[in-house]
C-alpha cells in the first residue's frame, strides 16, 4: 500500500510516499480503507521532534514509528474473526490514538477503539475533523472545565482545529461564547455561533472589562498569568499546549487558590461512546466541520507546510485515491 513515512526529524520534506505492506486485521480488528484524512499540528510536532518531550516517546535520536496521521476515514474492507459489531462495506470514522499510521492506504483499528460509523451528512474529510476537534473539545469543555449553561467562555484560536469546534460545543452546552480571531476570520467563528468576536489584530483581549468562568486557549497563543484577572473566581483557564509552566500551574493551582489552571492530553481519555455522541450532534446539526484545503496523499509535503504555519481555518484534509470515487 501507499504510505507517507519518515526516517528523520526535520522539515516536511523528509515526509517521503513509499510503497509498505497492507496491514492485516487481528482477529479483534477491522482493516478500513482510507479515503480521506487529516494533518493536525501535532503530525508537524511529531515530525519535527521539537519540543524534545516528543522524542522521549518517539526515539531520541530518529522516529521509532515512521508513520504520523491519527484520524482515518473510509470503508471497512476485512475484519478480523471475532469482530461483532463492524462489517465489510461499513463507512467508519475514527481515531488511531498514539499509534498513528492513518497517512496511508490502510490502517486497522480495533472494533472497540475510537471508530464509529460516519455521520450520514459528511464526508470522509468532515468525518475524520471530527474525532480530531470535537473529541479534544468535548473532553476539556465536558470533562475538564464541566461547562454550564450560563457561563461565559472565552476561546483564544477559536478559527481552528479544535477552535471551531469548541465554539459549537459551548454554545451547545448554553454558554455565552467570546471567540479570538483573525479580522478575516471573524464572519467564519460568528457564523459557528460565537455571542462575541475579539479580532486579535485590533483589540487587546486583556483590556475588554470582561470576565469569564472559562478562558479555552487553544493555540497557546497566551497563559495563566496573563488570563488570571479575567478569570472569575473559580474560573478556569484550560490549555491544550504543554508547557512547563502550565504543569507546574496545573500543581500549584490545584492546590492554592480558587482559580484553576489545566492541561490534558486529551487523546488518552477518548471513547467510542463519545465519538457516536458526537456523531449524533453532527446529525442533528448541531456541529458541523470546517475544511480550509485539501491536498492528495502525494502532496503532503505541501500540506505539512501549511499545516506548520499555523493559519488553518478549521482543517486540512489529505485524500487517497480509491475505486468509490464521485
Ligand atoms: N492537549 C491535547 O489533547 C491536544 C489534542 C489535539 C491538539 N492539541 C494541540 O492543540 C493546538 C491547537 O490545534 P488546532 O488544530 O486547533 O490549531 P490550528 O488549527 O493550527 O490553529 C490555527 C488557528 O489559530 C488561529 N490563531 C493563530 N494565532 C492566533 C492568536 N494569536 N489568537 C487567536 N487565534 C490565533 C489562526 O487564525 P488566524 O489565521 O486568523 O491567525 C488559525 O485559524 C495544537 O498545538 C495541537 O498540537 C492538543
Amino acid at each position: 500500500m501507499k504510505a507517507v513515512v519518515y526516517h528523520k526529524y526535520g522539515l516536511p520534506n523528509v515526509l517521503e510516499v513509499k510503497e509498505i505492506a497492507k496491514p492485516t486485521p487481528k482477529d479483534n480488528e477491522v482493516l478500513v480503507r482510507i479515503y480521506e484524512t487529516i494533518v493536525t499540528p501535532t503530525d508537524c510536532v511529531t515530525r519535527k521532534g521539537t519540543p524534545f518531550i516528543i522524542r522521549l516517546f518517539n526515539g531520541v535520536i530518529r522516529p521509532k514509528n515512521t508513520m504520523l496521521g491519527a484520524y482515518p476515514a473510509g470503508e471497512i474492507e476485512a475484519v478480523g474473526k471475532n469482530v461483532k459489531l463492524l462489517k465489510k462495506g461499513d463507512q467508519v470514522f475514527g481515531s488511531t490514538g498514539t499509534g498513528l499510521g492513518a497517512h496511508a492506504e490502510y490502517k486497522c483499528l480495533p472494533e472497540e477503539g475510537v471508530v464509529a460509523i460516519k455521520p450520514a451528512n459528511m464526508t470522509y474529510g468532515e468525518a475524520a475533523a471530527v474525532p480530531y476537534g470535537a473529541l479534544t473539545a468535548l473532553t476539556f469543555l465536558r470533562d475538564k472545565a464541566n461547562i454550564q449553561s450560563g457561563q461565559k467562555i472565552l476561546i483564544i484560536g477559536a478559527s481552528g482545529g479544535i477552535g471551531t469546534f469548541a465554539v459549537q460545543l459551548a454554545k451547545y452546552y448554553g454558554a455565552e461564547v467570546t471567540g479570538i480571531c483573525s479580522t478575516t476570520n471573524l464572519e467564519l467563528v460568528k457564523s459557528l455561533g460565537a455571542d462575541n468576536v475579539i479580532d486579535y489584530t485590533k483589540e487587546d483581549f486583556t483590556k475588554t472589562g470582561q470576565t469569564y468562568d472559562i478562558i479555552f486557549d487553544v493555540v497557546g497563543k497566551s497563559s495563566f498569568l496573563h488570563c488570571k484577572s479575567l478569570l472569575k473566581q473559580r474560573g478556569i483557564y484550560l490549555s491544550t499546549v504543554p508547557t512547563l509552566a502550565i504543569m507546574l500551574q496545573m500543581l500549584w493551582t490545584s492546590k492554592i487558590g480558587s482559580k484553576k489552571a489545566m492541561f490534558a492530553a486529551t487523546s488518552f481519555s477518548w471513547s467510542q461512546k463519545d465519538l457516536n455522541y458526537l456523531k449524533e450532534l453532527v446529525e442533528a446539526g448541531t456541529i458541523k466541520s470546517v475544511i480550509d484545503r485539501r491536498y492528495p496523499l502525494e502532496q503532503m509535503v505541501e500540506a505539512h507546510r501549511y499545516v506548520e504555519k499555523r493559519h488553518k481555518k478549521g482543517n486540512v484534509v489529505i485524500t487517497l485515491e480509491h475505486k468509490n470515487q464521485t
